[in-house]
């Protein structure tokens, strides 16, 4: 029986991660801490809420006298830290609140980890952290060797985490891991980033907005492949290491919205080109060797799998995202799109 704090878990990577765990390893006892900005949303762990070795704490992982009480009460084994602040372009509307969660954050979680000596913190980092590649040099992958060199306040933040996770390692002896992963889809993806938003405007025949030329490349990875990674390297990843999560899935931006298209029936003439994000990278590529190599890990959804099992899935949970984007999301689409 171990205990194992899981934060950011009513997101969409940390939800799925609870789900993963509750069902691989069900003698574990989960909490989760999640301080439920726009992002969390409490109706995803529904299925999980009312089980006996499953606690939420809606908590700041900012709040240090929170954290240390509630380590106190726990005494976890394993520390995940999900949350964060996630999505770029909020990053660059306001990158003050990125600081705080993902910088702050993970030096409060770090702290308490040390304080009550837990045999692990891991921290899910992103493949963001290496900057971006080049179009025309399909050769290159960032491997974990590869140099830090972010482009949007998001990705600084994350960087600056992962510095003071290794920090940490080096100075305290912290036991830590990192991960860091190429972008996900699957089940209960927030509806600002591409792909459900693809898919619900598709669903409301509402225009399809494009950044820039859409030829961005993304390196795809249904969100159990990563969950699946995250558990392998709690148990058998060795202490201090980083590991690249990413399926070679890579995919530019305007084949995967015509696909959408495809897949609901719409039409194409629904996608409209926008001004681009600024600073946008242009391409993310991973090399998976070092947990394929060391840990045997390796995607097991393909793409059209995946992308086909996520549509059903918006298909089918209409209510969860309608939701969303009848709240607040409305405030933010408007500011987001509205003069583009
Ligand atoms: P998300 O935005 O869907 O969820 C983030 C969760 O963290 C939300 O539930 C939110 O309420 C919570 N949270 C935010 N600030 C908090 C705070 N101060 N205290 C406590 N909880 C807080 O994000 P996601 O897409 O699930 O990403 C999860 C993690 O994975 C992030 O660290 C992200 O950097 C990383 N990551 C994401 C992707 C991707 O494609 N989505 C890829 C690689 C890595
Ligand atoms: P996103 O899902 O925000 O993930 P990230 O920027 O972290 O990779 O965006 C994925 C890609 O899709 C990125 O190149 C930006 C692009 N994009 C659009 O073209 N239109 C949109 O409305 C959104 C949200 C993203």
């Amino acid at each position: 029986m171990k205990t194992v704090i899981v934060t950011g878990g009513a997101g969409f990577i940390g939800s799925n991660f609870i789900f993963h765990m509750m069902k691989a390893h069900p003698d574990y006892r989960i909490v989760c801490i999640d301080k439920l900005t726009y992002a969390g949303n409490l109706s995803t762990l529904r299925s999980v809420m009312d089980q006996e070795n499953f606690r939420f704490v809606r908590m700041d992982i900012c709040d240090r006298e929170g954290v240390d009480k509630l380590f106190a009460e726990e005494k976890p084994d394993i520390v995940v830290n999900f949350a964060a602040e996630s999505h770029v372009d909020r990053s660059i509307e306001n990158p003050g609140v990125f600081l705080q969660t993902n910088v702050i954050g993970t030096a409060t979680l770090m702290d308490a980890s040390r304080k009550y000596g837990v045999a692990r913190y891991h921290q899910v980092s992103t493949d963001e952290v290496y900057g971006d590649l080049p179009l025309d040099r399909p050769d290159l992958f960032f491997t974990e060797e590869t140099p830090i060199h972010t482009s949007s306040p998001y990705s600084a933040s994350k960087a600056g985490a992962d510095l003071l996770v290794m920090a940490y390692h080096r100075t305290y002896g912290l036991p830590v891991t990192i991960s860091r992963c190429s972008n996900n889809y699957g089940p209960y993806h927030f509806p600002e980033k591409l792909i459900p938003l693809m898919i619900a405007n598709c669903l409301n025949d509402k225009p399809l907005p494009v950044y820039g030329k859409g030829l961005n490349v993304r390196d795809w990875l249904y969100v159990e492949d990563h969950c699946k990674a995250i558990d392998l390297i709690l148990h058998r990843g060795r202490v201090g290491e980083v590991y690249n999560i990413g399926g070679h899935n890579e995919m530019r931006n305007i084949d995967i919205v015509k696909l959408i298209c495809r897949e609901l029936g719409k039409p194409e003439s629904l996608i409209t080109y926008v001004a681009d994000r600024k600073g946008h990278d242009m391409r993310y590529a991973i090399d998976p060797s070092k947990i394929h190599g060391e840990l045997g890990w390796l995607p097991e959804t393909k793409f059209e799998d995946g992308i086909r099992k996520t549509i059903q899935w918006y298909l089918e949970n209409r209510s969860w995202w309608e939701e969303i984007i009848s709240g607040e999301y409305q405030n933010y689409y408007a500011r987001m799109y509205g003069n583009r």
